[in-house]
């Protein structure tokens, strides 16, 4: 049997007349630009996450550097960002033209170690980005305290955390905005791309709103140069219908992480479980990543693929080692805690349709290629 990474035609066999009847509704109305299924879902996703304002827009990296852009960051800025998590991250820094501080993670959590990040601080430095990564929130009341301290930024990179819940709150409320991604692997996917800004500030909202529009929110009529980057309205309707199944699917995906702590205990001397931090109350588990101790993870990760196991990276090369980053000339041994990590990780199917087979399945095959 192969297990993929994750699995989206099992969960499209699972709500296809509820698709079906809500991309026929858009097709019934033709309101394909900002149209009704936009402004449901927006409102829907803003009580999910407990926010006031929810602007669609075209992806998660848009909704992360169109914040910054109306945050009002820009050329001389320094933001502070995680080293390790989705290069978007930092391409949202670069594209309004300030420049990412990278800091180097917590071993345990994979997320922005707080001290680093103080150590970090420089002339310049506006803004910091906590990545809640895997599906784990970041360490938030530490970071928050850090902002307040420096008098920094907080925009939430919440592309991997619909619904996680840290001890003071959701992940999407806690900075002066959040961005999401609807990138259709993630918990809450679209079929195609799509991304969301979350924020209780009424004066970003509505500047967030013209933005995606070319600056307007009268036609014809441009207070400022904004640019197209719309959630569309086919990928809105989609997402109302998953938004109803969200919380089960998040709850699908724990007790997923619950069977692969049972089934891969015997493994403990070679293989790291991914640890749910102190201050998390809910790890939403987009991703389930494991760090091999001591095997060679790529010859694993091939045994793994041979066996028709997906398994994973993410991320096998730290964006300071990335060609694109040259710039910040930052070599091997700048981020000692990512690149360890970068050598070591590795992410085991998840998705909430899995079932305890499969997951024994996995546990199986992982056992054999440690083994051989
Ligand atoms: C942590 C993180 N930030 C940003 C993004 C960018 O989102 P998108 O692919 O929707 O542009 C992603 C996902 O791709 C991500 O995982």
């Amino acid at each position: 049997m192969n297990i993929p990474l994750v699995d989206l035609k099992a969960q499209y066999r699972n709500i296809r007349p509820e698709v079906e009847a809500a991309l026929a509704d858009v097709l019934e109305r033709s309101d394909f630009i900002l149209g009704k299924s936009v402004a449901e879902f927006e409102a829907a996703f803003a009580k999910f996450v407990g926010v006031r304002h929810c602007i669609g827009v075209a992806s998660g990296t848009d909704a992360l550097w169109l914040s910054l852009r109306a945050l009002g960051i820009g050329p001389g800025d320094r933001v502070l960002v995680p080293a390790n998590t989705f290069i978007a991250t930092a391409l949202a820094v670069s594209y309004v033209g300030a420049t990412p501080v990278l800091v180097d993670i917590d071993p345990a959590s994979h997320t922005l170690d707080i001290d680093r990040a103080r150590r970090a601080l420089a002339p310049g430095v506006k803004a910091i980005i906590p990545v809640h990564l895997y599906g784990q929130p970041a360490d938030m009341d530490a970071v928050l305290d850090l902002a307040r301290r420096e008098g920094l930024i907080v925009l939430e990179d919440a592309a991997q955390a619909h619904g996680a819940v840290h001890r003071s709150g959701r992940c999407g409320t806690f900075g002066a905005a959040a961005g999401f991604s609807f990138y259709p692997g993630k918990n809450l996917g679209a079929y195609g791309d799509g991304g969301a800004i979350c924020t209780n500030d009424d004066v970003l909202a509505d500047r967030l709103q013209r933005l995606r529009n070319w600056g307007s929110t009268v036609k014809y009529v441009h207070p400022e140069k904004g640019l197209n980057s719309r959630l569309d309205t086919m990928q809105a309707a989609v997402l109302g219908v998953k938004l109803r199944h969200l919380a089960a699917w998040n709850n699908s995906r724990r007790q997923v992480a619950g069977w692969y702590k049972e089934a891969l205990a015997p493994l403990a001397d070679d293989v790291e479980l991914p640890c749910e931090a102190p201050w998390t109350i809910e790890h939403v588990y987009h991703l389930y990543v494991v760090r091999l101790r001591r095997a060679d993870r790529d010859a694993t990760l091939r045994r793994l693929h041979e066996a028709g196991v997906g398994a994973g990276i993410h991320y096998p090369i730290p964006i300071h080692l990335q060609e694109a980053y040259a710039d910040l000339n930052l070599g091997p041994g700048s981020f000692p805690v990512t690149e360890e990590a970068a050598r070591r990780i590795l992410s085991l199917p998840i998705y909430p349709e899995m079932t305890r087979e499969h997951v024994d399945i996995v546990a199986k095959a992982l056992w054999e290629a440690l083994a051989s």
